[in-house]
């Protein structure tokens, strides 16, 4: 067994001085036949250490569930991290951030108005708490005091920018504590005014996030906190990107070049991201600083490791630097070599609405219902109603895409991110909006917010009471499959597709083995393969291509799905080797 402390300047691993060179890769942002791929070639970098947040809302998708099949497998991921001959830092919010929708908090917690947010309001609490019962014994027996590779537990997640709720704090610490957590807390917050403080408690090592101005930003820190090592928790060596802006990049000789001032300052650090990965499915964030904007499907970050797991120049940018400092492995991961391209064509194909309408749908009596009200927390939702005549109808806000339909017939759209929510409606008839949750906000006071249709709505002024609503499920394509009929062949036999629909398409592979689907042509929606959700994708960009994680291909034939929202000009997909980011500031 082992101890981990801290020192007066050094952390301490079996009482000799350790300095973490940890690199932050999320277990759920990547497949889990993945991992040790992606945790070797954080060690051959010469990194020491694992970090990984947890998130909760991943964990318990609705009350009373807590998942650990596949890609929630923390125990065997901190297993392979260990395997590895590599220590592992945990920080398992219960509010992570990370671009990841909600923060990490679950949508269902707020649907009781009463329960609060990142505050010891007693409802509240007692979730985290269930939460934390489940989840603590994952960790505790994998602790350096227990053989495991576990060396230190961040409480909350730059809390200091949000709260100063001491209560909290301390519960957070205390339930830490009596479930067996021995390994020293810490805490996160970024070097700049009062956030330090506010963000932790005596007693709990305090640890900075920055990305630039290195030296500055520790000399706060060491003004904050006299004693104990320096620690940047979050190196920025990348960052994300939203829809509809360039793709961020830095310069990776400009990242090395910070990274060896926080070396050469003796300061312990975790590289965020080292790598990425990808928010598979519908579980981005969004940001909202008066603008709502959602966070892309890549979480490649401009990481050392691409999303697909390649080294790149900052990569080796960056193992020049520690071998400047420490011993690196003699081996280097390979670079990319190129792989064939292939085009699939979609060939069948279910309209979204109809195939919705057979799903249960819930009725509610009074004011138009937030999409929570159907039990399903993310994705796509169904609203309709009968009208007797048409008008302009308006709501309180649209959370966050709404397309429009009168008796089946397209009739308009209202985005969030344009601040629009109000449409004309020509005539009456059967309205149905399919609403999408483009992802919950992540960062600031809009945390925990409701989504779907927010009243009042209103008809030429008078209330629209007496709507139902029904989740559009997409765990299983299978009802979408089952309706699915033959494209019509079009003048040219070639004709696009028109949304909102389900489309699908056969492709044989020799078997596993990575790719990026490439939907030029195609406007907004989600694909699939073999029943997986890689995610959104969105022709305003930057993102071109979406990963396909190898092992989601079997040898034989594939099933390729494609849920397009409104419309593509062609049946064709492309699956090429690289990916697409999209133009960068350059
Ligand atoms: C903060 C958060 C992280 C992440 C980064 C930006 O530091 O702590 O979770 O959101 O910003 O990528």
């Amino acid at each position: 067994m082992h101890t981990f402390a801290i020192g007066s300047r050094d952390f301490l691993l079996d009482g000799q001085p350790f300095r973490i060179l940890s690199g932050a890769i999320h277990y759920f942002r990547v497949h889990p036949d993945l991992w040790t791929d992606r945790i070797r070639k954080a060690r051959q970098m010469g990194l020491n250490t694992i970090e990984t947040y947890v998130p909760w809302n991943a964990h318990s998708p609705a009350p009373d569930t807590f998942r650990t099949d596949g890609a929630l497998d923390l125990g065997r991921f901190l297993d392979l991290v260990a395997a590895e001959g590599m220590q592992a830092i945990v920080r398992p919010g219960p509010y992570i951030c990370a671009e990841w929708d909600n923060g990490g908090l679950p949508a269902w917690l707020f649907t009781d108005p009463s329960v609060g947010v990142r505050s010891s309001e007693p409802g509240y609490l007692a979730a985290v708490d269930g939460f934390m019962d489940r989840l603590l014994p994952i960790v505790v027996e994998r602790q350096v005091t227990r053989g495991g590779p576990v060396i230190l537990f961040q409480v909350e997640n730059e809390y200091g920018a949000y709260g100063s709720d001491k209560d909290y704090l301390q519960h957070l610490v205390d339930t830490a504590k009596r479930a067996g957590i021995d390994v020293p807390l810490f805490t996160c917050d970024q070097p700049f005014g009062t956030m330090i403080e506010d963000g932790s408690l005596p007693g709990l090592h305090k640890t900075g996030t920055f990305g630039s101005r290195a030296g500055e930003r520790l000399e706060f820190l060491r003004e904050r906190q006299p004693d104990g090592p320096l620690m940047c928790a979050e190196f920025w060596n990348g960052w994300f990107d939203n829809w509809g802006t360039h793709h961020h990049t830095t310069d990776a000789a400009a990242s090395a070049a910070e990274l060896d001032v926080l070396l050469s300052a003796g300061a312990s650090v975790n590289i965020y991201m080292f790598h990425g990965g990808t928010n598979f499915g519908f579980t981005n964030g969004a940001n909202d600083k008066g603008i709502y904007e959602p966070t892309i499907t890549s979480y490649d970050y401009d990481a050392p490791l691409t999303e697909d797991g390649h080294p790149t120049d900052k990569y080796f940018a960056f193992r020049d630097v520690i071998a400047r400092h420490f011993p690196v492995p003699p081996e280097t991961p390979a670079r990319r070599s190129p792989a064939p391209e292939s085009v699939v064509s979609v060939a069948a194909g279910a309209p979204l609405l109809d195939v919705t309408s057979t799903f249960p749908a819930v009725a509610v009596p009074g004011p138009v219902p937030p999409a929570e009200a159907t039990g399903q927390y993310s994705g796509f939702f169904l609203y309709e109603r009968r009208l007797r005549g048409g008008g302009v109808l308006s709501f309180g806000e649209v959370r966050d895409r709404a397309q429009f339909f009168l008796d089946g017939a397209p009739v308009g759209t209202l985005g969030r991110e344009h601040g629009e929510g109000s449409i004309v409606l020509p005539r009456g008839g059967l309205l149905q909006v399919l609403v999408e949750d483009q992802g919950r906000v992540n960062y600031g006071p809009r945390i925990g917010e409701a989504k779907g249709l927010v009243g009042p709505a209103l008809l030429d002024g008078t209330e629209l009471e007496e709507w139902s609503v029904r989740a559009v499920d997409l765990s299983s394509l299978d009802p979408f499959r089952a309706s699915a009929v033959e494209l019509p062949a079009g003048s040219s036999g070639r004709g696009g597709v028109a949304g909102p629909s389900v489309s699908f398409g056969s492709f044989e592979a020799d078997g596993p083995g990575d790719r990026y689907l490439r939907l030029d042509g195609w406007t907004k929606g989600n694909a699939f393969v073999n029943g997986f959700n890689l995610g959104r994708y969105w022709s305003r960009g930057p993102q071109r291509t979406l990963y396909v994680p190898g092992p989601l291909i079997r040898a034989g034939a594939n099933e390729l799905a494609i849920l397009e929202l409104q419309g593509s000009a062609t049946r064709t997909v492309r699956f090429v080797a690289a990916p697409d980011l999209g133009p960068d500031e350059k």
